[in-house]
């Protein structure tokens, strides 16, 4: 606001040291509560018990497994940070956990897995909506039978819009025409629309298929397994209770005369961002236009009256690339969020995200960068036209998207260091990036030899690729990760760069940001700016790490900072170094075993939410805190991923 005089927003709690428990750690004057674990039914009347076997109709009507990426959507602005609509991503499973009173899962060594086992596994992924709310003493909860509750699984129908939609690519037999698919997978980060819709973004999807054949060229790019899918769901096609394949499209050797009779295109139905309608239960929507790899999350960029509206996109796999998504149609202030309104959010959601163009990153060592369109006409790095030497037709974009990977080597994009999360500061525009870390990562010069990305090829058992390391991913073997982040620049498709910070130990010889005990971290993998009015707001940072240097001292962890306190964009970086380092503090620690990953809070910022995933043995009696926790006789529990609110005791904002 300008002429007001600023009030700098500083961190005013006492950073937490590393812990190494089954508990929570958060400083001094907060409370940290478990809301909504894996298991908590969505109906009224039913409830958890930790000997309880899951079956599919149970998993169908419950919170899912292994909680991420999530968002809180008002339901009227008077309420905003007393109830909302929690959307939450459910990545992936425990199958010891799911199946713990039984023993643990069946026949995973290869065998054939019950149908009804695969069918809870299905259910177990996917996304969670659930209404929560808090009392009057401050404590959160779900309300069971909420008309708002509502499950996306591995099996919901979902339709397909934007380029790829309708188009030969993705053409099946349970949607000939090519305008519908079953399930969105391994949902990890997420995004927030200014309309008010949810963003579930597929990442780790090419494992749940297995291709017995010849895959197609896109297939073995994204790494579609040839021995065996992640569950074995596809050994359960025999027991299918229709004839509808429910298990047999995650096997998409193609078995008939063309593509409307088989699922040789199933995984092409996958890889996208996909579009959720909290407040209603219209079927959610794969928006093909934002491209098909591993998607971490989807990240709007700084949202202006008459501009486009951006989106962000990191590709999580080794030497993979970062992407931008630039609508054609210009931000309307209009069509922002009514919260609680029924009305078609999808049809503004197909307004600004199914026409657009695609772009990928490049980053030059002088801290300048660019974006490179991958639209037919665009020319590759040796001259020739992206449709052309992809062997598509000349005007084939649904064919460039399907391949987007392979598109974006051919343009010259720069292989990074995995990148996670990422988070824009809404008043400046500046976009950080986690790169959470990268062991294909060299020193030595393999820039002749280096063709495309790494963990793609590692698992169709091609091997990997090494990266040469460049300015932005300046570590070889880079074990630790790193954070950068960049602003785009008044010339066309141009950004500058530089990074934020280094990950490390303390005593580690590369520890160039001057990390100390109270704040070293490795592997940053969530992202959140939390906008707190006069262009300022805090940077929490989430670690999902296997840095022995680090692990040893602490479990995954949530950092805060306030970058705007800082140095503004100068060079390469880092931008907290010894002089500044002082000013990220580790705000909490995760209970043994687990990563801390999603992220909000409520507009108030008196309430925020995170999620912990895996835990090892946690939450005991549903208790988060180290100093509330107790464990059962034996010591051990049926780990249960969980949503964690943190909250300041005396009931003011978090983190000042
Ligand atoms: Fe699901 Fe890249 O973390
Ligand atoms: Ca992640
Ligand atoms: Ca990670
Ligand atoms: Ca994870």
């Amino acid at each position: 606001s300008s002429g007001a005089q600023k009030t700098p927003l500083t961190l005013a709690f006492e950073a937490v040291h590393g812990s190494l428990t089954d508990a929570v750690v958060v400083p001094e004057g907060y409370v940290a509560q478990v809301l909504v674990p894996w298991g908590t039914p969505l109906s009224a009347g039913d409830s958890w018990q930790s000997d309880q076997p899951m079956t599919a109709e149970r998993q169908a009507e419950s919170v899912g497994m292994h909680h991420d990426g999530m968002a809180g959507f008002a339901l009227d602005e008077g309420s905003a940070s007393r109830r909302f609509v929690l959307a939450l991503n459910n990545e992936y499973i425990d199958q010891s956990a799911l199946w713990a009173p039984q023993g643990g899962p069946t026949n995973t060594d290869g065998g054939k897995r019950p149908a009804e086992e695969s069918r809870t596994e299905i259910n177990a992924h996917g996304v969670t909506l659930v209404e929560i709310e808090k009392d009057t003493q401050g404590q959160w909860s779900h309300v069971p039978g909420s008309a708002y509750n509502r499950r996306l699984t591995s099996a919901t129908v979902i339709e397909l819009a934007g380029p790829v939609a309708g188009s030969d690519y993705v053409k099946t037999r349970f949607s000939p025409a090519g305008f519908q698919t079953r399930g969105t997978n391994n949902n990890c980060g997420n995004g927030v629309t200014p309309w008010g819709t949810y963003i579930a973004c597929e990442e780790n999807w090419p494992n749940v298929f297995v291709h017995h054949g010849e895959r197609f060229q896109d297939d073995a790019r994204i790494g579609i397994p040839t021995d065996k899918s992640r569950y074995g769901w596809d050994t359960s096609a025999g027991d299918a209770t229709e004839d509808n394949d429910e298990f047999a499209r995650f096997d998409i050797t193609p078995r008939g005369e063309r593509p409307e009779e088989d699922y040789r295109n199933e995984a092409r139905t996958f890889g996208y961002q996909v579009e959720v309608d909290p407040y209603s239960d219209a079927l959610a929507v794969k928006r093909t236009a934002l491209g098909r790899f591993r998607h971490e999350g989807c990240w709007l960029g700084k949202l202006q009256a008459g501009q486009p509206v951006v989106f962000y996109s990191g590709h999580d796999a080794r030497n993979e690339y970062v992407y931008k998504y630039v609508s054609d149609a210009a931000w309307d202030p209009a069509d922002a969020n009514r919260p609680g309104e029924q009305y078609d959010r999808l049809a503004i959601g197909s307004k600004y995200m199914d026409n657009g163009t695609l772009y990928v990153a490049r980053f030059h060592p002088d801290g300048s960068g660019e974006w490179l369109a991958l639209t037919p006409d665009a020319r590759t790095q040796d001259g020739r036209r992206l449709a052309t030497a992809l062997g598509l037709a000349d005007d084939d974009l649904a064919g460039i998207i399907i391949n987007t990977c392979d598109a974006a080597d051919l343009m010259g994009a720069t292989p990074m260091d995995r990148p996670e999360w990422a988070s824009v500061d809404p008043a400046s525009g500046e976009v950080y990036l986690t790169l959470t870390n990268n062991s294909q990562r060299t020193a030595e010069d393999t820039q002749a030899t280096f063709t495309n990305g790494g963990d793609s090829l590692d698992e169709a058992g091609v091997g990997y690729d090494l990266a040469p390391t460049n300015a932005a991913n300046p570590r070889a073997d880079n074990a630790q990760g790193h954070i950068i982040r960049w602003r785009e620049s008044r010339l066309p498709n141009a950004f500058t760069w530089e990074v934020f910070v280094f990950g490390a130990a303390s005593d580690d010889a590369d520890n160039h940001s001057g990390l100390t005990e109270m704040n070293q971290f490795a592997s940053p993998d969530g992202l959140w700016f939390d906008e707190r009015g006069d262009g300022q707001g805090i940077l929490w940072i989430q670690t999902d790490n296997g840095y022995e240097g680090v692990t040893e001292y602490t479990n995954d962890q949530l950092l805060a900072v306030v970058p705007n306190s800082l140095d503004d964009i100068q060079g390469t970086g880092p931008v907290i170094n010894n002089s500044n380092q002082q000013q990220l503090k580790r705000f909490a620690v995760g209970p043994n075993g687990c990563e801390v990953t999603g992220i909000f809070a409520t507009p108030d910022k008196t309430a925020l939410f995170i999620n912990i995933q895996h835990p090892g043995n946690w939450p005991a009696d549903g208790n988060a805190l180290a100093q509330d926790a107790t464990v059962s006789a034996s010591g051990q529990v049926r780990p249960r991923a969980s949503t964690v609110v943190i909250q300041k005791r005396d009931g003011g904002p978090v983190g000042v």
